[in-house]
């Protein structure tokens, strides 16, 4: 990566012996010089370390775990969506553009649990205007010119890069002002007296609180709420609604895969009212499509690198504290990989996923967890990844 030399990891056995059961060792990040200009530090979660990725990684789960217990706020206010885009369904005849669909449902959601209130035709523009730009955002980062004034920033110096490095620095900046402006709006009006807090900004701010005589607020700062809004709404919104997206092509091209969900869906819920969470253990089939369609559809091809905190050896090879080093999930599971389908390597039907221990595989460090997903079982794992 630029300058840096980076290592991938790509065999499953060995990222499980290293990322998972010594997961420590590997929670440093690279700094990408512009990103830390912008963030104004290594703020967020995406692009913090140490810990400080581990203590708002642990704080957000916590966060949107709970959101999910007791009268199971994340569970309302994604059925409230749900309801609300099979009305605009409804009153559709052609035409229907399910990606815009799913993105402002998503937005919505995504929404709702940061900032308490969801998308609608009243402010749908604002929505408009946040999709534009994390759709510069992305763009802008792919691009090879991108890449170059991401590691060099001092290159924003000369005539023909300082243009380029202002727009992508006044669409970020633009982002996290509209973040810090609704947070500002919360702090009016917060009644720290109460514990309870129904967004996650209420909670963060709340938590801030309880920090206010350490130095950096124990860090709760204003700019780490500024980089984490961001980081959810830009890892949990694309990544959503494409995954929909996708799921609904493959099965539309896949009539025999529909008819069975058709199936599942008629025996096991009926037509006359919405499908809630407490389905899912008995929606075998439904579970194996949305598995294989995730897998399938490889949304983050390129996992989030992080660095060695210290000298390791992995598959015989030694590398150094401090190097650049990626756990390739996606290349791991791949259709051809025996140990993750050992009866049918290749197979790219829901059916391979609906046995026992063929689910998701997903890797996290000591202080995340591996998640197994079997047929229907409770994901009891991560909610982030
Ligand atoms: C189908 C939807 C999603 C997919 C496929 C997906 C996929 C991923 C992947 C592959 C990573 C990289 C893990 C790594 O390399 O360490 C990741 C990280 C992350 N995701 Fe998601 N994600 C989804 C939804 C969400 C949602 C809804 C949120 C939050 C609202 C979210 C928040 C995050 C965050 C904060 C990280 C960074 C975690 C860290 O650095 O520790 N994601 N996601």
């Amino acid at each position: 990566m630029a300058n840096l030399p980076m290592v991938f990891v790509t065999d499953w056995k060995l990222i499980k012996q290293h990322f998972i059961k010594e997961g420590g060792n590997f929670v440093g990040r690279p700094e990408f010089p512009i990103n830390m200009e912008i963030r104004k530090g290594a703020y967020g979660i995406i692009e913090s370390f140490g810990d400080r990725w581990i203590q708002q990684r642990r704080f957000t789960l916590h966060i949107l775990r709970d959101f999910g217990l007791g009268k199971n706020l994340m569970e309302e206010k994604v059925l409230t969506e749900v309801t609300s885009m099979i009305e605009r369904l409804k009153l559709m005849k052609n035409d229907v553009d399910m990606q815009s669909i799913f993105d402002s449902s998503v937005g919505s959601i995504i929404n709702s649990l940061l900032f308490g209130y969801r998308f609608d035709e009243t402010n749908m523009a604002e929505f408009l205007e946040l999709k534009g730009r994390m759709n510069k955002h992305f763009k802008l980062a792919a691009e090879p010119i991108g890449g170059l004034v991401g590691m060099y920033p001092w290159l924003g110096r000369l005539p023909y890069f300082s243009g380029y490095k202002n727009v992508i620095m006044d669409n970020w900046a633009g982002l996290l002002k509209f973040f810090r402006r609704q947070a500002e709006e919360k702090l009016s009006t917060i009644d720290y007296d109460s514990d309870e807090y129904s967004d996650y900004v209420e909670a963060f701010l709340k938590e801030r609180k309880k920090h206010e005589h350490e130095p950096g607020y124990g860090g709760f700062e204003m700019e780490q709420l500024d980089s984490v809004c961001f980081d959810l709404w830009v890892a949990g919104m694309e990544t959503t609604s494409n995954t929909l997206y996708w799921s609904l092509l493959y099965v539309l091209l896949n009539p025999k895969v529909l008819e069975k969900v058709y199936e599942e869906l008629d025996s096991k819920i009926g037509t006359d009212r919405i499908i809630t969470t407490s389905d899912r253990p008995q929606l075998n089939y439904i579970n194996a499509t949305i598995n294989e369609s995730q897998r399938l559809a490889n949304l983050l091809p390129m996992n989030l690198s992080r660095t060695t905190t210290v000298d390791v050896e992995i598959g015989g090879y030694r590398i150094p504290k401090d190097t650049v080093i990626t756990p390739q999930i996606s290349s791991a599971d791949s259709p051809g990989n025996p140990e993750l389908r050992p009866s049918s390597p290749g197979c790219r039907i829901p059916e391979c996923r609906l046995r026992p221990k063929s689910g998701f595989q997903r890797v996290g460090s000591a202080h995340r967890r591996t998640v197994q997903k079997d047929d229907g079982a409770p994901d009891r794992g991560e909610i982030l990844d």
